[in-house]
């Protein structure tokens, strides 16, 4: 199974870039974020086991996180490509994802992009409640307001968009980022994106390390 794994801040283009190259059919795209928020909206188990720490902008669990995506990546056969985002977000985690039989992280990629560019962004951010599409308000606007294009939900300010809690992920998200780096620049497998540019120069960027 060839993995590629997008890091970066919380509001770096991870999602956004990752839903645009599933839609070419290609890629199976795991998000864990959105992955937790469908768990809470469907009142799951696993959704009343996270949505604490995503309210106060904390990790949720490495065990819980790594039987997560254990779980996803058991439904695909061994030629299938992936775009993990969102995780691995610690290096224990990281170290789980290499552990997996049948499975090779090609290439973990880098958005990186000022901090302070962040919070326009994610102040910025809509997002569907019921399909969890994301939209900007000024770079990636809905074609009717507060509607979703995909399913005419109505978009929501993300509760963890809220500036007091976006400055702890950005926090807890410092603290993490270098040792995940270390880890897969020794691996020889890291390349680093420019995410401060327009969301289609990202785009084609990226295709060329995904290729
Ligand atoms: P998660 O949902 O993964 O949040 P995040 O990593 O903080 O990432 P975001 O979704 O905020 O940002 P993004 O990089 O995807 O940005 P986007 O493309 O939307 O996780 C939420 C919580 O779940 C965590 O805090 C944690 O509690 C828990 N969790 C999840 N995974 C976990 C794990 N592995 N371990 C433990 N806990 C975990 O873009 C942002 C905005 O900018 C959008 O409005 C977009 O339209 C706009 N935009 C995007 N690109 C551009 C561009 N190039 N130019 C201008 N605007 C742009």
């Amino acid at each position: 199974m060839n993995i590629f794994v997008f890091l970066g801040a919380p509001g770096s283009g991870k999602g956004t870039q990752a839903k645009r190259l599933s839609e070419t059919k290609k890629y199976h795209h795991f998000s864990t974020g959105d992955m937790l928020r469908a768990a809470i909206r469907a009142d799951a188990p696993l959704g009343k086991k996270a949505q604490g720490y995503i309210k106060k902008g904390e990790l949720v669990p490495d065990d819980i996180m790594i039987g997560l995506i254990e779980d996803a990546l058991s439904c695909l056969d061994n030629s299938s490509q992936v775009i993990l985002d969102g995780f691995p977000r610690t290096v224990p985690q990281a170290e789980a994802l290499d552990k997996k039989v049948s499975t090779t992280v090609n290439s973990a990629i880098f958005f990186d992009i000022p901090h302070s560019e962040l919070i326009e962004r994610l102040s910025g951010r809509r997002t569907c409640s019921q399909c969890g599409e994301s939209y900007h308000i000024d770079f990636s606007p809905p074609k009717k307001p507060n509607l979703c294009d995909k399913c005419d939900g109505d978009l929501i300010h993300r509760p963890d968009d809220k500036v007091d809690v976006v400055k702890k992920r950005l926090e807890v998200f410092t603290k993490q980022n270098d040792g995940l780096l270390k880890y897969y620049g020794n691996r020889r497998n890291l390349n680093t994106i420019n995410a401060n540019k327009p969301i289609e120069t990202v785009e084609s960027e990226l295709k060329q390390y995904l290729q």
